[in-house]
């Protein structure tokens, strides 16, 4: 095995010198692929645990509404959950902080049926997704000027390339990199390098956080890893953003892509682990409810309307009439019932009524 080899860079000059991937250094080192064992393992499990819930959409809304919610706060945009579930549920309008968050859903979405529909990340599909995390179309950057600083002492510590052309080459050496196989490395390493350089080339003028950790997401489903965007990797990187930004800071002056590739790979297996953990207190919670309605009103037991309260853990009349194809007066009267088993909790936001699942919303806020 190669050990990895550290070449100097001065990093407060990368003008357009940034270079394009692979990095010429050994990526797989002992280290790298020791965490990389692990990972694997506990991604894989993770997408096989999720087949068993009753429905893998309980994980998948809730996780992209913690992803959403907890990426933004790198912005320190302050959304509580409640407020989330709330505004996918009510048709009041949202503060200007959820729909921001909002608006990352949406983007997280596009990009999941993009890649679905095309699979392949393009240059065109990433452009359209910080498109729609920010509701501007300005694009790539064209003007010169953006630096990456010290939010403490406001010092430069990195300038991305600013040329437009420069730029465009580099983010077609980025999406080769993305959707070509040819190099025989694990694509979960890969992650972590084109990850990297997606911050380093910070090709939007704002966004880049949001857009790259949307990537990192939809690079696990293209590769295979997951069938659904239930990996909430953004929230590993927010909680230890010192260590993110110093390591990034690290492979700019001193392609120390090692302790970058191992950082990125433990984020992965601890997510992966705390997801499967929520798994089996999903599965819990849903067979205790079950057995809960059947012990007491077996007649009133329908599975369809609990899978229903399991996605979407704020759930109102509305839904529960539509997706049963019952009367409204039906449908409350379901959830009165569910209501006085203790099951959910009525709360009233202005002129609706929300149903909360709220075991459930514990376990998802862990
Ligand atoms: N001082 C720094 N050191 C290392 N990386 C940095 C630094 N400042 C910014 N970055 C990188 O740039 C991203 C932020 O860029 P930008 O503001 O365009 O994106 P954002 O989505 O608005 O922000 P955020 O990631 O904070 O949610 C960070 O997530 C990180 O990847
Ligand atoms: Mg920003």
């Amino acid at each position: 095995m190669t050990k990895t080899k550290k070449v100097k860079r001065d990093a407060s000059k990368p003008f357009n010198d940034l270079p394009i991937l692979p990095p010429k250094i050994e990526l797989e080192t002992v280290a790298v692929l020791k965490q990389l064992a692990n990972s694997a393992l506990a991604l894989g499990e993770l997408n096989g645990m999720a087949k068993t819930l009753p429905n893998p959409l309980i994980l998948l809304n809730a996780v992209i509404l913690q992803e959403a919610g907890a990426s933004s706060e790198i912005e320190n945009i302050i959304t509580t959950q409640d407020h989330l579930y709330q505004a996918l549920n009510s048709s009041l309008t949202a503060d200007p902080a959820t729909k921001e968050v909002l608006g990352y859903r949406e983007a997280l979405l596009g990009g999941f049926n993009f890649i679905k529909e095309k699979e392949f990340i393009s240059i065109n599909a990433i452009v359209e997704i910080q498109a729609l995390l920010e509701k501007n179309s300005a694009g790539l950057r064209k003007l010169p000027g953006t630096t990456l600083t010290n939010t403490s002492t406001g010092k430069v510590i990195y300038m991305p390339p600013d040329n437009h052309s420069r730029i465009l080459e580099l983010m077609k050496n980025l999406e080769d990199y993305l959707n070509i196989d040819n190099d025989d490395i694990s694509p979960l390493i890969k992650l972590a390098v084109q990850h990297c350089q997606f911050e380093s080339i910070h090709p939007f003028y704002d966004g880049n956080g949001r857009t790259g950790r949307i990537i990192n997401i939809l690079y696990l489903i293209l590769k295979g890893y997951l069938d659904l965007p239930i990996l909430y990797l953004s929230r590993f990187i927010i909680a230890h953003k010192a260590d993110y930004y110093r390591l990034l800071h690290e492979v700019w002056k001193d392609n120390a892509w090692e302790e970058w590739i191992i950082f990125i790979l433990k984020g992965i297996e601890v997510t992966a682990k705390d997801t499967q953990q929520q798994i089996l207190s999903i599965n819990v919670l849903f067979r205790k409810l079950e057995d809960k309605i059947k012990s007491t009103n077996a007649k009133g037991y329908n599975k369809e309307l609990l899978e229903l309260l399991f996605e979407q853990p704020y759930s109102k009349v509305d839904y529960v009439s539509k997706r049963l194809n019952v009367s409204r007066l039906t449908a409350t009267k379901y959830l009165q019932n569910l209501v006085q088993l203790g099951i959910l909790e009525l709360k009233p936001v202005w002129k609706e009524n929300l149903y909360i699942n709220k075991d459930l919303l514990q376990i998802l806020k862990a």
